[in-house]
């Protein structure tokens, strides 16, 4: 199949090669063409080092490359799926498949990426969110992994499992879209919270108590928006969690390790030199906690400390010292 990946950041390069490998005919878009000739000359991906890029890969800086393709993979950082989308809606082909492989929330709408590339592209194209326990670096390096393909659409999920999968990368379908994007863009949060202990010395029971009461106020959050419960505890829920809250490969720990230490948060943010979805995801997971009414009190207290400068010592002990509770919510009612 013909199919254009749009984004060449490490993401989308190794999907790209995964596409590759599984013999379709794949075009490698950047937005930026200095990208895109630097990939062609060196035959190497910078966010991929030691990978060779295969020679077969075609690259462009032309968006005009989706036309006729069967697949259109968006892999830019969540700030500009719109962006991207809106550029796309007029030369797509009718019946192309598009599949988003980013993970965030919208800013000002609160809305899901698969959400925004609908208003912009329309209800005619099927669209599939796929996401789970995936490092750009590992993929590249033939890692086995797992992944979820979810979209409303079963034949569109269904598809998505046979362009990818391959014996070291696998896909399972599901239908629950809202559920599988949320948990992929608030484990950042969450991810970022969890360098943040690392950087301030804690140990290992801090960080699994984080991360499994990080999972339970994502799944809150997502059940009341509409998410299943199961999905928290699958691939692109708890599967994410786990691989971003504990590898040097998270930017989203990495830039928590440097705040943890003392970093300032918007050197932090700029020294990891790509996209740190976290950041973003602490402001809008607060506004739909807001919104909702869900309580949400490890995102709440991320969003102290990397938009109004509180410091994480403080916050930790307000965490710890918030009024008792049961675990599990139903407890004896
Ligand atoms: N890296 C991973 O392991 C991984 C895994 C799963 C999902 N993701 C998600 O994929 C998305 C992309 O991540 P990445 O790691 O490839 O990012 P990256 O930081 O490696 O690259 C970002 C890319 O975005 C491009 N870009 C910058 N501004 C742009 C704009 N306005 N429009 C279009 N493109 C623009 C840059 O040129 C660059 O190629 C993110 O949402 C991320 O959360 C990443």
């Amino acid at each position: 199949m013909k199919i254009a990946v749009l984004g060449s950041g490490g993401w989308g390069t190794a999907l790209a090669m995964v596409l590759l490998e599984n013999g379709h005919d794949v075009t490698l878009w950047s937005y930026n063409p200095a990208e895109s000739k630097v990939l062609q000359e060196t035959g190497e991906n910078p966010m991929l080092k030691g990978v060779p890029l295969p020679a077969e890969l075609k690259f462009t800086a032309d968006m005009a490359c989706v036309a006729g393709c069967g697949a259109v993979v968006l892999a830019t950082p969540s700030f500009a799926v719109r962006e991207t989308a809106r550029k796309l809606a007029g030369l797509l082909t009718h019946g192309t498949i598009l599949i988003s492989v980013s993970k965030g929330i919208e800013k000002d709408t609160s809305l899901t990426l698969t959400q925004v590339i609908e208003s912009e592209v329309g209800e005619d194209f099927k669209i599939v969110a796929l996401s789970g326990p995936s490092h750009a670096e590992e993929v590249g390096r033939h890692v086995p992994t797992t992944v979820v393909a979810a979209s409303r659409d079963q034949a569109a999920a269904e598809l998505v499992q046979d362009l990818f999968m391959n014996p070291r990368f696998r896909v399972y379908a599901s239908d629950d879209v809202v559920g599988v994007e949320l948990a992929a863009a608030l484990k950042n949060v969450i991810a970022l919270s969890a360098g943040v202990c690392d950087g301030m010395g804690f140990g290992d029971n801090t960080k699994a108590a984080l991360m499994t009461r990080g999972l339970s106020e994502i799944a809150r959050l997502g059940e009341a928006l509409g998410g299943r419960k199961e999905t928290f505890a699958g691939l692109a829920g708890v599967g994410d969690l786990i691989v971003t809250c504990t590898s040097m490969h998270s930017r989203n720990r990495r830039c928590g390790i440097l705040i943890g230490k003392g970093t300032p948060v918007p050197e932090a943010v700029k020294e990891i030199g790509a996209v740190v979805e976290g950041y973003y995801a602490a402001a809008t997971a607060k506004a739909l906690a807001d919104k909702t009414g869900v309580e949400m009190p490890i995102t709440e207290a991320a969003y102290q400390v990397l938009y109004h400068g509180k410091d994480p010592r403080v916050v930790i002990t307000e965490l710890m010292t918030r009024a008792k509770k049961h675990e599990i919510e139903e407890s004896w009612v």
